[in-house]
C-alpha cells in the first residue's frame, strides 16, 4: 500500500505588497531584493480578518473537494506552520474547528519544522496511510508571516523575503504501484539552530523569565547553554537569520538529499519530470537546478510572486504547477526543502 495525493489546493491573500511598497518602512530597493532573491512581490493577509488557520481552511476545502470527499471524511490532520494563530494550542485543532469536523473528534498534529515542515509532515502522513491507520489524511502548510516581521531597516534582511499563504493536500491509500509517494529522506543538524530562529517566547532566559526567588541556585547568564548567547540575550521576538550561513548550507543539502531519494528508487536527476523546490530564494533554486542539470521546464518556481512562504511554499507551488497543467499522471515529482533547524528533506511522488 502507498499514499497518493488525491486532492490539492492553495490560497494566497488578495493584498499584493511590492518591493517598492516595502521601501516605505525600510532602507531597501526593488533592485536589491530582485537581484538577491528573485522576489518581485508577496501577499499579506488582511489583519484581524485572516489568520494562518483561516487561510489553511480555504486551501484545505479545495483539496477536500478535489479528493471527492467531505470534511467529515478526514480522519487525521497534520498542520505545519511557524506562524501559528496562538503560541499554543497549535493550528491543527483550529483547522479542525474551522472545517466543522467536530463530531468525529479526529486527531490533529502540529509540525514545527519551518521551511521543511511540509516535507516532514507529508512523510508522517505517508506512514499513517501506508500502515492502513488512516484513509484520508489532511496535510496543510500555512503561514502568516506578515504578523511577525520587523518592518524597519534593522529587520530588512528577513522582512523582504517572507510572504503569506497556504497549501493543502489530501492523502489516500492506493494499491496501484505506479502512483503515490515513493520515498522520502529527512535530515537535521541542530548545531546551527540559532542561525535562523525566533527566540521568544521561549524558556531560554532571554527577557521573559518570571522574577521569582525560591532560594535555589541560579545563573545570571541568559542562554548560557545555547550556542549564540549574544543573540539570545536580545530576547528577540522577530526572526533572526544569518542569510549567508543558510544559503551556503542550503545549496549543498538540497542536491544531496534529492540525490539520496533518487538513489532510493534507483533513479537519476534525468528521471525527474518536475522539481518543486521550497521557495527560499530563486538563486538557491537556480543553483540546485544547475547542479542537477535540469532544464527550465522541469523546475517550478513562484517565489517571484509570493516570496518565501516557508511551510506553505511547496504545497502552493505544487498546487499551482498542477493547475497550470505542468504535472501529469505518471510524472516523477520531486519535492525538496531546507530551512531553520537546520532541517531538510526530499520526497519523490509518482503523480496520479
Ligand atoms: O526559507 C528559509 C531559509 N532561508 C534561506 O534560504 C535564505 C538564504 N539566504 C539568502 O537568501 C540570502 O543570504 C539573503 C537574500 C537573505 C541575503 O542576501 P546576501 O547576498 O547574503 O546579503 P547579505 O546578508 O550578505 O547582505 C549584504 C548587504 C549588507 O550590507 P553591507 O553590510 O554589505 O553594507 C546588508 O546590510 O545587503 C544589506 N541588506 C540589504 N540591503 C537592501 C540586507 N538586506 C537588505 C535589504 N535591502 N532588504
Amino acid at each position: 500500500m502507498r499514499a497518493k495525493i488525491a486532492g490539492i489546493g492553495h490560497y494566497v491573500p488578495e493584498n499584493v505588497v511590492t518591493n517598492e511598497d516595502l521601501t516605505k518602512y525600510m532602507d531597501t530597493s526593488d533592485e536589491w531584493i530582485q537581484e538577491r532573491t528573485g522576489i518581485k512581490e508577496r501577499r499579506y493577509a488582511t489583519k484581524h480578518k485572516e489568520t494562518t488557520t483561516t487561510m489553511a481552511a480555504i486551501a484545505a476545502k479545495k483539496a477536500i473537494e478535489m479528493a471527492g470527499i467531505s470534511p467529515e471524511d478526514v480522519d487525521f490532520i497534520i498542520f505545519a506552520t511557524l506562524s501559528p494563530d496562538y503560541y499554543f494550542p497549535g493550528c491543527g485543532v483550529l483547522l479542525q474547528r474551522a472545517l466543522g469536523i467536530t463530531k468525529t473528534e479526529i486527531g490533529a498534529l502540529d509540525i514545527r519544522n519551518q521551511c521543511s515542515g511540509f516535507v516532514y509532515g507529508l512523510s508522517v502522513a505517508d506512514q499513517f496511510v501506508k500502515t492502513g491507520m488512516y484513509k484520508n489524511v489532511l496535510m496543510v502548510g500555512s503561514e502568516m508571516h506578515s504578523a511577525g516581521l520587523e518592518f524597519n531597516t534593522q529587520g530588512r534582511g528577513v522582512s523582504v523575503i517572507f510572504g503569506d499563504g497556504a497549501g493543502a493536500v489530501i492523502l489516500q491509500p492506493t494499491q496501484d504501484e505506479n502512483e503515490g509517494i515513493l520515498t522520502s529522506a529527512l535530515h537535521s543538524d541542530g548545531t546551527s539552530a540559532e542561525e535562523l530562529a525566533v527566540y521568544s517566547p521561549g524558556c531560554h532566559g532571554g527577557i521573559h523569565l518570571p522574577d521569582v526567588d525560591f532560594g535555589f541556585e541560579e545563573t545570571d547568564a541568559p542562554g548560557e547553554i545555547f550556542a549564540n548567547q549574544t543573540l539570545l540575550e536580545k530576547g528577540h521576538m522577530y526572526p533572526h537569520m544569518n542569510g549567508q550561513a543558510v544559503f551556503k548550507k542550503a545549496v549543498v543539502k538540497f542536491p544531496e538529499v534529492i540525490m539520496e531519494t533518487l538513489a532510493n528508487i534507483n533513479a537519476s536527476p534525468a528521471d525527474i519530470d518536475m522539481l518543486i523546490p521550497h521557495q527560499a530564494n530563486l538563486r538557491i533554486a537556480q543553483f540546485v537546478q544547475r547542479t542537477l542539470k535540469l532544464p527550465n521546464e522541469k523546475v517550478f518556481n513562484n517565489i517571484q510572486k509570493y516570496g518565501n512562504t516557508t511551510a506553505a511554499s511547496i504545497p502552493i507551488a505544487l498546487s499551482e504547477a498542477y493547475e497550470a497543467g505542468k504535472i501529469k499522471k505518471g510524472d516523477l515529482v520531486c519535492l525538496a526543502a531546507f530551512g531553520s533547524g537546520f532541517t531538510w528533506g526530499s520526497t519523490l511522488i509518482r503523480w496520479s
